[in-house]
């Protein structure tokens, strides 16, 4: 059933959430939302389970294999059930059949990448409560990889008082956070990135004692001596491959690597092998993967560590915002060539 409103038009089942992306750096009301009103006989007519949207949505042409290319996806407007893209973004709801929602609400959590959503399965969204930061935070420091860095730190990596840490893909989205959770426990933080700006930025910006860019280095196992003559404690895995390989060999005794992501081999038709994986028996290393969803029911308490620390100046966040979806495919894409500074935020609509 579709019904129509000064601008758009809509077809929504009952207990939906009807959700717009915004991704503002600061919250503001917009009247283009507020035209949304559904008058009680439209909600009662609302009763059939058809979906049709008008929407500009993110889509992938055809099935992809292998590394993505920014053509494999296009932006369209239209009102085809074509499934978009979904990732962790920031939205206000327009309008709710889920008492858990109400219209105004701003959320975070996953969504699509196109300019109105319909939510059938609110279990991921979670409700904004502290907007005196900026919102597009929501889909960082204060959303998933804000969470991902703590339970991979605090939580997987079982850190002690001055260990020594290293990080890869440093200046990410999750690992310039991780850095800066170690410092003020006194441990020598080391983080490894794909340029010389991203090097400077650990070392002057984010607090690092070192860093190194590891597309110069033609021996990683040396970088690494160079940097750690003494070992590594914690390793903060977010790229796999090489890295991996060269970290095992620089390991101490008992030290734990937290395996968040290997994004050297998504796209490899092919997955490189792992070869020194005997240093996990000979140092007694642990090796543990973790998933940031297990820990969503933590992030209250999360918030509760995180936003003092924001409000007092005392971390950091680098964000890398490009305006609009049709900027979407170049953003996603450049994440894998590492042309991202910070936390790559798309912003679909400013309030
Ligand atoms: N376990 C979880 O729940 C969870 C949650 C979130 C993220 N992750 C994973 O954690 C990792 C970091 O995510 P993020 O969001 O912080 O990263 P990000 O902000 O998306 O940045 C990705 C960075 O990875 C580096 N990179 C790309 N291709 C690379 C390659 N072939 N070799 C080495 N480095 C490469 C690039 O930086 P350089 O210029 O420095 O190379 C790029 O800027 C990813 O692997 C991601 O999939 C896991």
């Amino acid at each position: 059933m579709t019904f129509r409103l000064p601008n758009k038009k809509l077809t929504y089942p009952c207990n939906a959430i009807v959700q717009q992306s915004v991704k503002p750096r600061r919250l503001a009301v917009s009247g283009r939302c507020r035209k949304l009103r559904l008058s009680e006989e439209n909600r009662q007519r609302m009763a059939s389970s058809g979906e049709e949207v008008s929407n500009k949505q993110l889509i992938f042409r055809d099935y992809v294999t292998g590394f993505p290319q920014e053509s494999d996806m296009y932006v369209t407007t239209g009102t085809v059930k074509l499934k978009p893209l979904t990732g962790f973004g920031v939205s206000k709801v327009l309008d709710s059949r889920n008492p858990e929602f109400k219209e105004g609400d701003l959320v975070w959590g996953i969504t699509g990448w196109e300019e109105y959503s319909l939510i059938t399965n609110p279990q991921v969204l979670f409700k904004i409560l502290h907007t005196d930061v900026p919102l597009s935070y929501y889909t960082g420091i204060l959303g998933m990889p804000g969470l991902t860095a703590y339970a991979g730190f605090y939580e997987v990596s079982s850190p002690k008082k001055g260990e020594n840490v290293f990080i890869s893909a440093a200046s990410g989205a999750v690992g310039q956070l991780v850095g800066q959770f170690a410092k003020p426990m006194g441990c020598y933080v080391v983080g490894s990135a794909g340029s010389k700006d991203k090097v400077d930025l650990l070392k002057n910006k984010l607090g690092f004692d070192e860093a190194f860019n590891y597309k110069e280095e033609h021996d990683l196992d040396a970088a690494l001596k160079r940097c750690f003559p003494e070992g590594i404690d914690i390793y903060f895995e977010n790229v796999g491959g090489k890295m991996l390989d060269a970290v095992l060999l620089n390991m101490r005794p008992h030290g734990r690597i937290a395996v968040c992501g290997m994004i050297s081999q998504y796209n490899l038709d092919q997955p490189e092998g792992v070869h020194n994986l005997m240093s996990i028996i000979y140092k007694r290393v642990r090796l543990e993967g973790f998933g940031a969803p297990d820990y969503f029911p933590q992030h209250p308490k999360f918030l509760d560590i995180v936003l003092p620390y924001i409000r007092e100046g005392k971390i950091k966040y680098i964000e890398d915002i490009v305006e609009g979806l049709e900027k979407g495919p170049g953003a996603f894409i450049g994440l894998f060539k590492g042309q991202n500074v910070g936390k790559q935020v798309v912003v679909v609509a400013r309030e």
